[in-house]
Order: C-alpha cells, then structure tokens, then sequence
C-alpha cells in the first residue's frame, strides 16, 4: 500500500502536504543535513518571489514542490525540493536533474487528465514513466503518482489513474498523491 501525499493549497500561494510515510517504506538514501519524518510538511510553492521562498528557512518545512524539475532561486539549504516531471516535455532530461540534485523524492505529471493541464493518456504517460522515471526507482528515489484532478471517471481523476496503474505494469508508485485545496487560517500554517 502506498503511502500518500497530500496537497492543501492556501490561498492559490502556497500549499503544504503531509506525508505519513508506511512502515514498509523503502530505505531512503542519507542525504546530508535532511531527514525525512513520520509528520513531514512540504510547501507547494507557485510563487517565484525569492522573498517568499527565503522565509521557509528555520521552519516546520523539510521540503518544497514547484511543478518543476529545478528549485526556485533562494531555496533554503534546509528545505529540500521535490523535483516533478509535469507533463510530456523535455522528459528524458529529468533523471539528471533528480540525480545531479540528490532529490529522494521525485514526482510525474501534474493533473494528466485534464486538457489544460498536462493532458496525456494513461497510456502516454505509462510510456513516459518506463522509460525516464521509472529508472529513479534503483537509485532509491521514492516516486510519487500522477497528480489527478478530482474529475470523474472513468476517464478524469481516480479513473485515470487506475488506467495508468494497468498500463504501467512493473512501475514503482511508493506514494500517491492527492490535489485537496482548502482555505487555511493563519493559525493553521505550522511556523
Ligand atoms: C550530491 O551528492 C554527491 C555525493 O555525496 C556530492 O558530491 C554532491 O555535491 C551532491 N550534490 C548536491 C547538489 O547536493
């Protein structure tokens, strides 16, 4: 079973997910000055004002999404990113970005089944997967699922992403992600 992963969205800035890592949860790889905890909150960050990003450091947040291969300029040293594959492109050049970066978690494609999004077929997007992600999985990188939207099935959301587990036979998921968008109250944002 996988663990999951969720993403609570503030105010279209900022979103912070928390990871409850499954006791069968592979080993992860030592990476110097960075842990990796049973309550883990990271920051989906849609901003590029470094001012934004520079306050994360000294806080409850260990790491940073950006729907991007490449962190965002100022990125503290002890927040680490989470490098995403979000659709098609220029895919065969994500595994020397997670690599060169030491990233343990990596994540494909943001919200495939929509249109507007990253729009790809289950079976597209299986096909991405062998080939450019799938090799992160025997370095020890943890590889986080397609992000769908709440659409219906069969085609959109939860459908999809079966249609994708079916076409992606041998493919490693260790978690799966949700897209939750809420309203937070300041109170709510760990400091
Ligand atoms: C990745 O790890 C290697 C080996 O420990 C180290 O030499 C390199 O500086 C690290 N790269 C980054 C970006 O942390």
């Amino acid at each position: 079973m996988a663990p999951l992963l969720s993403c609570f969205r503030i105010i279209s800035l900022v979103s912070l997910f928390y990871i409850p890592l499954d006791s069968n949860a592979r080993t992860l790889p030592s990476v110097p000055g960075r842990t990796v905890s049973e309550t883990n909150h990271g920051v989906c960050f849609a901003s590029s004002e470094i001012s934004d990003v520079t306050k994360l450091s000294n806080t409850q947040v260990s790491w940073l999404h950006n729907w991007s291969p490449i962190p965002p300029t100022g990125l503290p040293a002890d927040v680490e990113h989470v490098p995403m594959q979000w659709g098609a492109g220029a895919a065969e050049t994500f595994q020397s970005f997670v690599l060169n970066a030491n990233a343990t978690h990596a994540l494909g494609f943001n919200e495939p089944d929509l249109g507007s999004q990253s729009n790809l077929s289950p079976t597209e997007a299986a096909s991405i997967w062998k080939q450019f992600i799938e090799p992160l999985a025997s370095h020890g990188v943890r590889l986080g699922s397609p992000g769908v939207t709440n659409g219906p099935p069969p085609s959109m959301g939860t459908g999809w992403l079966s249609d994708l587990i079916e076409a992606c036979s041998g493919c490693t998921v260790d978690f799966v992600t949700i897209h939750w968008r809420v309203l937070l109250l300041s109170g709510d944002v760990p400091s």
